[in-house]
């Protein structure tokens, strides 16, 4: 079974993967947010977007003496994390990229958590100088390691193609530019949401047909002695 809920509008999370102080991470996802405002399942109500900003979890760094795979939580910061999480079916990643990788936050509020993660569909979009492309490198197996349908496109925002610095000056580091993304970026993140709906859908449909055929079921016992085995696994080991 996987972890999308099966009834109701679908809930994406945009996450939000910097924390610092002026960053870009809430203009670009905020542009996501406005993108597919006009998409067919957006207007029709079947979907619902929302921005999961990792700077108001304020997560301290990993601190859970129990890996994430047991599902044995002892914070409360975890607790609340992890019903954000779960009550999204599927997300989109809006991350920049930090010396050629992701933001140690996203990769942190990532490893807090397992299950809630897993099955999910995840799109990428990645902003940088050139892009951000080595940040999408990194972070699609780390997406793939706890389980979640990693989607084929990958939205990239260059900081001097897809933003205007008309005015601004380029040699103050705090200078900001106005983000201002050509229409095939757009029409990759409509792309995208399309790909994340028929990905939630199928799995809605897959997991009614298991439970008519009672597969549901055993599927889920498989899942339980997968995870059995896995805690055979000295927990020094994860
Ligand atoms: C710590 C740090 C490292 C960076 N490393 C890269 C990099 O390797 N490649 C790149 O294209 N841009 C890099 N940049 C530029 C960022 O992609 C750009 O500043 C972006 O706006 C950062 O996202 P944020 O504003 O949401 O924090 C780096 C920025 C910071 C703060």
């Amino acid at each position: 079974m996987n972890g999308t809920r099966q009834h109701g509008p679908i809930k994406v999370g945009l996450v939000v993967g910097s924390s610092r102080p002026g960053r870009r991470g809430p203009t670009v996802a905020g542009w996501v947010a406005e993108t597919t405002v006009g998409h067919p399942a957006a207007r029709a109500g079947e979907v619902t977007i929302e921005l999961v900003d990792l700077a108001e979890q304020r997560l301290p760094m990993l601190d859970e003496p129990v890996p994430a795979r047991f599902g044995d939580y002892r914070h409360d910061h975890t607790r609340r994390w992890s019903t954000v999480v779960a009550a999204y079916d599927a997300f989109v990643f809006v991350t920049p990229e930090y010396n050629s990788s992701v933001p140690a936050v996203l990769k942190n509020a990532i490893d807090y958590l397992d299950a809630e993660w897993r099955g999910k569909p995840a799109g990428v979009l990645t902003y940088g100088v050139r892009g951000g492309g080595r940040a999408a490198e990194h972070l699609r197996p780390i997406l793939a390691e706890v389980g979640m349908e990693v989607l084929p496109t990958h939205v990239e925002l260059g900081l001097f193609t897809d933003f205007d610095w008309t005015g601004a000056d380029r040699s103050d580091p705090t200078a900001d530019g106005r983000i201002s993304p050509g229409e095939d970026r757009a029409a990759m993140i409509t792309a995208m949401l399309t790909e994340l709906l028929a990905a939630v859908r199928e799995h809605r449909v897959g997991h009614r047909a298991d439970l008519a055929t009672g597969a549901g079921e055993a599927a889920d016992l498989t899942t339980g002695a997968e995870m059995a085995g896995r805690d055979a696994v000295p927990a020094v080991g994860r």
